[in-house]
């Protein structure tokens, strides 16, 4: 037994002085549609920069996505004049990159290297600019260059494709892939701003362009039972580029992403739960088994899919409402096969994947359906499982396949 007073020397020797204190640091989250962002007339541009009193001594450089670049020549030289006509009120601009576009962007760190050099090259300090236009991808691969220069310099978003505005550019992360595992490698970082304008979609390629919109989906079934009823009703006219019916959905779901990321409580996702990754799980997975061959867009359609048809096997989504959701994905314009969903050992190999990246316990989103007492339409809600049932995984992705 040891004497009080040895016992009161051990717990002197062992004192913790507990410092533990919660950081709730704010950022302002500046999101912002338009049209024609680049008309010199338009000050949608020059307003995101109002809030700055030093504006005038800040520089810019900006990393443009190839894609772009080729489908939109005169793009540089139009930001280029902007930015001259409205000299004083907007960053200075030092130089404009061209940097590969899609999943290549991602593939390596060539493109965030390449913002890192940027950035000591033309001395942009903490409170200048790293200005990304480009799809997802591109924004995600710049952001995290932007995100580690100086420990973080500010980040302006022009996303130019329907799932970059409708989703990705709203987000507080970015990432590259490493290990053929999607996002591996990545930091969570509020943008300075972002700035979204249709006009800019209107050069995408129609896979692209429709793409985009899986994100949409998902987004309506977890949140608005009347915003999934209006992409149901518009899908045709949304996959036939009409943009009165698809500009509303893209800020609609740009919207409620941006809603959950920022009054869901969970900005930088510390909880185990991450309803906007529902239909994610097979996704991230089909990416890498096709080494990028399916888009993200593709896969989250494909995922969904799955998810939902699983729900249905399940019990919890009604014959009806499954039935609805593959409509509705399918009128899009849509995968609704894929034949690397065959491969349903490779494809659950991607649950132990997504949970390491969530942490914690697995915890995916499914879907079930409730059917409303006036005898209107069924509605849908998300809600978390901790485990799937590999037999019944396998048997909707056979059918998917
Ligand atoms: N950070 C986030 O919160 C978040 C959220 C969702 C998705 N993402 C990521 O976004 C990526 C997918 O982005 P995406 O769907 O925008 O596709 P993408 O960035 O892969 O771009 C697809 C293709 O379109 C081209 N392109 C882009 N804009 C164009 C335009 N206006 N005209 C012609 N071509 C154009 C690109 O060069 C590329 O070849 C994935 O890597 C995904 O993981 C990130
Ligand atoms: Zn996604």
């Amino acid at each position: 037994m040891p004497t009080d007073a040895a016992a009161q020397s051990q717990h002197a020797m062992h004192h913790t002085e507990v410092l533990d204190s919660a950081v709730a640091p704010r950022f302002a989250h500046r999101v912002r549609f338009t049209r024609g962002a680049l008309d010199t007339a338009n000050p949608a541009l020059r307003a995101l920069f109002a809030s700055d009193p030093g504006i005038a001594a800040r520089r810019a450089v900006v990393v443009l996505d190839a894609g772009v670049a080729a489908a939109q020549p005169d793009l540089a030289a139009r930001l280029h004049a902007y930015l001259d006509a409205h000299s004083g009120a907007v960053p200075a601009i030092c130089e404009v990159a061209t940097v590969p576009g899609g999943e290549d962007a991602k593939a390596d760190t060539r493109v965030a290297d390449l913002v890192v050099d940027l950035v000591e090259r033309h001395r942009i300090d903490r409170k200048s600019f790293v200005i990304a236009i480009g799809g997802g991808a591109v924004l995600d691969a710049a952001g995290y260059g932007a995100a580690i220069a100086h420990r973080g310099v500010r980040l302006v978003r022009i996303p130019t494709t329907v799932l970059a505005q409708d989703d990705a550019a709203m987000g507080v992360k970015n990432g590259i892939n490493r290990f053929g595992k999607k996002n591996f490698v990545g930091a969570f970082a509020v943008p300075f701003a972002v700035l979204c304008d249709e006009l800019l979609l209107a050069s995408l390629p129609d896979a692209v362009y429709r793409a985009g919109f899986s994100e949409a989906v998902k987004i309506a079934l977890l949140k608005e039972p009347a915003y999934f009823a209006r992409i149901e009703r518009d899908a045709a006219r949304i996959a036939a580029r009409d943009l009165d019916a698809a500009s509303p959905v893209i800020r609609r779901s740009a919207e409620l992403h941006l809603r959950h990321i920022v009054d869901g409580g969970d900005p930088f996702e510390a909880n185990e739960a991450r309803p906007l990754d529902f239909g994610h799980w097979a996704a991230h997975r089909l990416e890498s088994m096709s080494r990028h061959a399916v888009s993200h867009g593709d896969a989250v359609a494909l995922g969904l899919l799955l998810d939902c048809r699983y729900s249905n096997l399940r019990g919890w989504l009604s014959d009806a409402g499954h039935a609805r959701i593959r409509a509705c994905i399918a009128a899009l314009g849509l995968p609704t096969r894929h034949p690397l969903l065959a491969d349903s050992g490779a494809l659950l190999a991607g649950l132990e994947e997504f949970r390491e990246h969530l942490g914690g316990r697995l915890t995916v989103t499914m879907l079930r359906s409730h059917a409303p007492a006036d005898g209107g339409p069924e509605h849908f809600s998300g809600f978390e499982v901790h485990e799937l049932d590999a037999g019944l995984v396998a048997r909707a992705a056979s059918e998917l396949a």
